[in-house]
C-alpha cells in the first residue's frame, strides 16, 4: 500500500451516529484542512489518471440536486443509505465518445456513484474508471457497478 494512505486515512473524521443513529459518518473535511493529506489525495489521483486518456471529470456536486440546473437535464433516480434521491445533469454538459473520470468523496451502496455513471453512459459517454477517496465495505457498492472499475483510497467499516 502507498505509504501516504495512512496519512489520508487518519486526517478523516468519523462521526458515530451522524446523521442518524448507526451511522458512522465519514467526513472528509479535516482532510481537506490538512495540507499534506489533501495534497497527497489529489496526488495520487493524478498519478492514476494523468496516462488515461480522460477528457471530462465528472464530479457529483450540490447543482446536480433537483431542480438546482437552469437548463435542460436529463435526470436518474436514486436510492441511498438513508433515502433516496434524483441527479441531474445539464444536457450538453458532456460529448458522445469522451472519456469520464467519476469521482465522489465516498461510495456506500453505490447508488449515487450509480446513477452519475448511468447519466453518463446515457449520453454516450464511456465511463473509464469510478473514483473515490472512501469505500464503506459491507454495503456492497461495488458489486452494484457491475463491471465498471472503482478505485478507492481507503477502506472503512
Ligand atoms: C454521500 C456521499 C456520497 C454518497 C454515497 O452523499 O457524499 O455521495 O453519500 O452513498 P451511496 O454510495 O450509498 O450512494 P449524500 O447523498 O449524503 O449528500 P452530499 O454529498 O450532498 O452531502
Ligand atoms: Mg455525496
Amino acid at each position: 500500500q502507498d505509504p501516504r494512505i495512512a496519512g489520508i486515512s487518519s486526517a478523516i473524521r468519523v462521526i458515530p451516529n451522524f446523521p442518524k443513529p448507526g451511522i458512522m459518518f465519514q467526513d472528509i473535511t479535516t482532510m481537506l484542512l490538512d495540507t499534506k493529506a489533501f495534497k497527497d489525495t489529489i496526488d495520487l489521483f493524478v498519478e492514476r489518471y494523468r496516462d488515461k486518456n480522460i477528457s471530462v471529470v465528472a464530479g457529483v456536486e450540490a447543482r446536480g440536486k433537483p431542480n438546482k440546473l437552469p437548463g435542460e437535464v436529463i435526470s436518474e433516480e436514486y436510492s441511498l443509505e438513508y433515502g433516496t434521491d434524483k441527479m441531474e445533469m445539464h444536457v450538453g454538459a458532456v460529448e458522445a465518445g469522451e472519456r469520464a473520470l467519476v469521482i465522489d468523496d465516498l461510495i456506500a451502496t453505490g447508488g449515487t456513484l450509480c446513477a452519475a455513471v448511468k447519466l453518463l453512459e446515457r449520453v454516450g459517454v464511456n465511463v473509464v474508471e469510478c473514483a473515490c477517496v472512501i469505500e464503506l465495505l459491507g454495503l456492497k457498492g461495488r458489486e452494484r457497478l457491475g463491471d465498471r472499475p472503482l478505485f478507492v483510497l481507503v477502506n472503512a467499516t
